[in-house]
């Protein structure tokens, strides 16, 4: 089994940025314990701050990976782009956020993304990234 997980602007920050939104964990400390709790899992990590290099990384990955966990930061709310790609590959997405979007401000309500997910988890912190790895395994 292999997930690939991207996360797009500034999550490369996690731990350091609004730290009361976000929590104080970075990232590459939090896919350890990931990691480190599916050991039979191939679970690939990507960031990136540019819309393009995400497309790069779902073309790339999204016809031999059995699942892609996005968190696409703020292009969720904006990249058509992202979302054209991810309705072009064949493995199923799905889209998280750490906040609950649903909370924030209006702007951060609408998904360009999710109509071409599989399904969409946000507001769990960190663990959103969990739940979405362990819907891929429970299939
Ligand atoms: C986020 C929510 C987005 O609105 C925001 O732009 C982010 C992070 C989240 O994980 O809660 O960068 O995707």
């Amino acid at each position: 089994m292999k997930i690939q997980i991207i996360n797009g602007p500034n999550l490369n920050l996690l731990g350091v940025r609004e730290k009361s939104i976000y929590g104080d964990t970075s990232f590459e400390g939090y896919l350890e314990q990931l990691r480190a709790r599916y050991p039979a899992v191939d679970i690939a990590y990507y960031q990136s701050n540019v819309e393009g290099e995400i497309i790069n990384k779902l073309h790339e990955t999204g016809f031999s990976y059995d699942g892609i966990v996005i968190n696409a930061g703020a292009y969720t709310h904006t990249s058509i782009a992202i979302a054209d790609a991810i309705a072009a590959i064949n493995t199923p997405v799905i889209e998280v956020h750490i906040s609950n979007v649903y909370k924030r401000e209006e702007f951060r309500h609408h998904s360009m993304l999710a109509a071409s997910c599989k399904g969409v988890i946000a507001g769990f912190g960190m663990d959103s990234y969990r739940l979405g790895v362990e819907n891929f395994l429970n299939k």
